[in-house]
C-alpha cells in the first residue's frame, strides 16, 4: 500500500526537566548499587525528579511554541503522550489546554514509551483532516510511580517533557514513513497497577526492546526508501545506553548519529524522544532537508518508528 502523507513541517520544540538532580551517588547511599553498576549497565549518570506531567507539558509546549513564533491560540490540536496523567479525569491535555490558552481539541494518548512517535503520526495524520497547527507534547513524572527502594526500576525511571509544534504545509511531507505496533501479549513483563509501583522484568523487556526497535527502525528505513547511511539524526527511546548500542550497531548506523540525553535524564518515557530531538535541534544538529530516523518502544509492548524530513 503506498501513503500518501499530508504536508506538514515541525517548525517549533522545547524541552523541560525538573530542577532536582538525582545522581548514582544518591542511589549509592541509599539502596544497594553503586555508580559503576549504573553506569555501565544502564549509560544513566544523573536524572531529574519532580514537577507534574502537566506542569512540565506546559513548560515544554510553552517553549515549542515560542520557537515557532506563535500563541496558543493559534494551536488547533494538542495532543499529549502520556503514561502518568495528572489525575484519572479529566485527561492532562485539559489542564495543558487551559494553562497554554489554546481553542482547539486535545486529548491524551497513552502507548508508554512509543508515546511521542505515536502522537507525532497521529497529529500527522489530523492535518490530513484540514487541521492546521499541531502541538505534540510527550510528557512523564514516572519517579511517581517508582519504587524508590527498587534497585532494578529506581536508578531507571525519571521525569521530564518534549514537545514539538507541527504545521500542516501544502507542498512538503514530514513524513516519510511510519511503523507504529504493539503486542499485547507482553503486557506483564512491564506493568502498573493504579496506585502501586512500576514491575519490570528487565532481562525480558531488554531482549524485547533490541528487537522491537531494530525491526522497526528496519521497517520505515526501508518504506521511505532510504539507508542507514542517509540518516542524518537518530532519535531513539532513551531507556538504556546498551539498548541503543546494540540498535545502532545492528542497523549499520553511525554511532555519532545518535542524539543521546539519557546519561543525564533518566529513562522519561513519552519525555524522552522528544526531549533528545529538541536538544538536538538547539545543538544546531540538523539542517533543512536532513532526515531523521526516531524509534522506540515500551510497555505494552508498544513500539513505533517513524523517518521524518526536518525543514521549514
Ligand atoms: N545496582 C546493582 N545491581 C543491580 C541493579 C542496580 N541498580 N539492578 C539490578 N541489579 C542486579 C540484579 O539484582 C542481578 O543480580 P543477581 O545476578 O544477583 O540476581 C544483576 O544485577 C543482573 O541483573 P540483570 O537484570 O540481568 O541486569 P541487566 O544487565 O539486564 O540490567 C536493567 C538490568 C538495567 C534493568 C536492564 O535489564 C534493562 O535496561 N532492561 C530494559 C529496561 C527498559 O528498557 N525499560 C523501559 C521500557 S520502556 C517503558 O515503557 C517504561
Amino acid at each position: 500500500m503506498t501513503i500518501s502523507y499530508p504536508g506538514a513541517a515541525i517548525t517549533g520544540w522545547g524541552l523541560a526537566l525538573p530542577d532536582k538532580i538525582v545522581t548514582n551517588a544518591d542511589y549509592e547511599a541509599r539502596i544497594e548499587t553503586s555508580d559503576a553498576w549504573i553506569v555501565e549497565r544502564t549509560g544513566i549518570r544523573e536524572r531529574r525528579h519532580g514537577g507534574t506531567t502537566g506542569g512540565l507539558a506546559v513548560e515544554a509546549g510553552q517553549a515549542a511554541l515560542d520557537k515557532a513564533g506563535i500563541g496558543g491560540s493559534d494551536i488547533d490540536l494538542l495532543v499529549l503522550a502520556t503514561t502518568t496523567p495528572d489525575q484519572a479525569v479529566p485527561a492532562t491535555s485539559a489542564t495543558v489546554h487551559a494553562k497554554l490558552g489554546l481553542t482547539g481539541a486535545a486529548f491524551d494518548l497513552n502507548a508508554a514509551c512509543a508515546g511521542y512517535v505515536y502522537g507525532v503520526v497521529t497529529a500527522v495524520s489530523m492535518l490530513g483532516l484540514g487541521y492546521r497547527r499541531a502541538l505534540v507534547i510527550g510528557s512523564d513524572t514516572l519517579s511517581r510511580i517508582t519504587d524508590q527502594e527498587d534497585r532494578g526500576t529506581a536508578v531507571l525511571f525519571a521525569d521530564g517533557a518534549g514537545a514539538v509544534v507541527i504545521e500542516a504545509r501544502d507542498d512538503r511531507p514530514l513524513l516519510l514513513s511510519h511503523d507504529l505496533g504493539l503486542d499485547g501479549s507482553l503486557v506483564s513483563i512491564l506493568c502498573c497497577d493504579h496506585g502501586g509501583y512500576i514491575f519490570m522484568e528487565g532481562r525480558e523487556v531488554f531482549r524485547r526492546a533490541v528487537r522491537a526497535s531494530v525491526d522497526s527502525a528496519q521497517k520505515v528505513l526501508d518504506a521511505a526508501g532510504v539507508t542507514a547511511d542517509d540518516i542524518s539524526l537518530y532519535v531513539p527511546h532513551q531507556a538504556n545506553q546498551r539498548i541503543i548500542d546494540a540498535a545502532v550497531q545492528r542497523l549499520g548506523i553511525a554511532p555519532e548519529k545518535a542524539a543521546i540525553v539519557l546519561d543525564r535524564t533518566g529513562n522519561t518515557s513519552a519525555g524522552s524522544m522528544g526531549i533528545a530531538l529538541a536538544e538536538a535541534a538547539d545543538e544546531g544538529r540538523l539542517k533543512e532537508g536532513d532526515l531523521v530516523l526516531l524509534s522506540g518502544f515500551g510497555a505494552g509492548m508498544t513500539w513505533a518508528s517513524a523517518v521524518l524530513r526536518w525543514g521549514s
